[in-house]
């Protein structure tokens, strides 16, 4: 059986897949090893010298539905691009969430109270966060093998520090135990042929500047045009998540293994594994999650109560497909293409107390409009219930709790589990251009 995250190209691509980067539109293996790290630049030249040693490394779109057993990823921020020294024309054309950065968007956001910049760790929050690196690998071998090569490149550019270093492994499944990552949009262009249930292709420009998008035209592409084409943006948010008080929270509110399963479903709208409630309410069938035919395959058209898949649920919430919705909105451009990761071991659905070890989830959003949405979708779709009639619930799994929050799972009579905590926190984040691989080696020649 294929994994989920199993896509082939069935058309003619028509976008310009080799100066695309690879992660827009490679999904991740399963199983999943790499890296993420910071880095900061500081001296203009070098950080042209490293983009101009790392530009061979980076790795193209084309021939992206293919096994591959590596790749590298490289995104830079705008204080990135300032470090740099990007004349200030070009500076100015990006847009202005995306040039104040991720801290600065906080309330936005609503990074508040423990999420809040001021708790971030280090060096997220600082004007310091400039290049993104992430490796991806199939293998632990060719994982050590991507990053040896990197870290070469690195060290011999010594106007480059490394802020930080993170690793991540995990075999599809997030550290609560959800197979996760495998609901995407179908972009347009790309080859792929949209499965059961993926809706029909989302135009390329929603994703890649410099295509139409779903108005109809492009959205505006930074200048000049080789910098700005075929780029995208990207929005990292790392994680920390309190499994043991997720697991606590369903032991005192479910008596039994089979009714914490299916209250751990209804928060997301999905067993772990990945089986959709839509398709199968009353228990799990890991086979549907297996299946990249079945484990899209519904719309909520059947459901408009939510007694399967509650309104309030985080795919619900944020994917709300046919679903009526009390805020008008074209979900269409609210589409984002999600390349998370996870880090660190999971914790058994029987552990209920902290063992003090970090563990959580690097969420990365992809887009031509992925920091737009993002802020809309935290201050908006998971940070209130307006949009649902749900007045003021949160999204149960990635939102900041109040004292007294509850979840409410939809039914005669409807039941509100209280109680419910943050069961993520942010550690920090930031916004990211993602250039072609042409703007890399530009950027590294001016
Ligand atoms: C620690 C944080 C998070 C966890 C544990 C988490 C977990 C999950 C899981 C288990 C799924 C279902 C599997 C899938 O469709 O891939 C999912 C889907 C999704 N999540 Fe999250 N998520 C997190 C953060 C976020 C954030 C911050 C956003 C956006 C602001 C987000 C947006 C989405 C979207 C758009 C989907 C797909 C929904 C669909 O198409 O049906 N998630 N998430």
């Amino acid at each position: 059986m294929p994994s989920p995250l199993f896509r082939r190209l069935r058309r003619p691509p028509t976008l310009d897949l080799d100066d695309i980067q690879a992660t827009l539109l490679r999904a991740r293996p399963e199983p999943y090893f790499g890296t993420h790290a910071i880095l900061e630049i500081t001296e203009p030249a070098a950080g042209r010298e490293l983009l101009r040693r790392l530009a061979p490394r980076v790795t193209s779109a084309a021939r992206w539905d293919e096994p591959q057993p590596s790749w590298l990823a490289l995104a830079i921020s705008y204080q990135g691009l300032v470090a740099l020294g990007l004349p200030e024309t070009s500076l100015a054309s990006f847009p202005a969430n995306f040039r104040a950065g991720m801290a600065a968007r906080a309330e936005r956001l609503r990074d508040t109270g423990v999420n809040a910049p001021e708790r971030w760790e280090f060096p997220f929050g600082t004007p310091r966060v400039h290049v993104a690196v992430t490796v991806f690998a199939a293998s632990e071998d060719d994982w050590r093998a991507e990053v040896a090569a990197y870290e070469k490149e690195l060290g011999e550019v010594p106007g480059v520090r490394l802020l930080s270093h993170q690793d991540f492994a995990a075999d599809g499944f997030n550290v609560f135990g959800y197979r996760d990552g495998f609901s995407q949009p179908v972009v347009e262009g790309s080859g792929a042929e949209p499965l059961p249930g993926d809706g029909r292709p989302i135009k390329a420009g929603e994703f890649v500047l410099g295509y139409p998008s779903e108005t109809g035209v492009p959205l505006p592409v930074p200048a000049p045009d080789v910098l700005g084409r075929n780029g995208t943006y990207v929005v990292f948010r790392k994680y920390h998540s309190h499994v043991a008080a997720f697991n606590k929270w369903l032991h005192d509110n479910a008596s039994t293994e089979a009714e914490r399963e299916l209250l751990a479903a209804k928060l997301v709208g999905r067993w772990r594994s990945g089986a959709p409630l839509a398709l199968t309410p009353e228990r799990d069938n890991p086979a549907i999650g297996e299946d990249p035919n079945r484990i899209n395959d519904f719309d909520y058209s059947a459901d408009p109560r939510g007694l399967r898949t509650p309104l309030g649920s985080h795919i619900r919430r944020m994917n709300p497909r046919d679903t009526k919705l009390t805020v008008l909105t074209d979900v269409n451009i609210r589409r984002i293409i999600r390349r998370g990761t996870s880090y660190g071991t999971p914790l058994p659905p029987d552990r209920v107390k902290d063992d003090r070890k970090p563990r959580g989830l690097d969420f990365i959003a992809l887009g031509a409009r992925a920091i737009d949405n993002v802020e809309f979708l935290q201050s908006e779709w998971v940070g209130s219930g307006n949009f649902m009639g749900l007045g003021k619930e949160k999204d149960p799994m990635i939102s900041l709790q109040d004292k007294g929050a509850y979840f409410t799972v939809p039914g005669t009579p409807p039941r509100r589990v209280q109680n419910i905590q943050s069961f993520n926190t942010l550690l920090g984040g930031e916004y990211f251009f993602m250039p072609s691989l042409s703007a890399i080696r530009w950027l590294g020649s001016n």
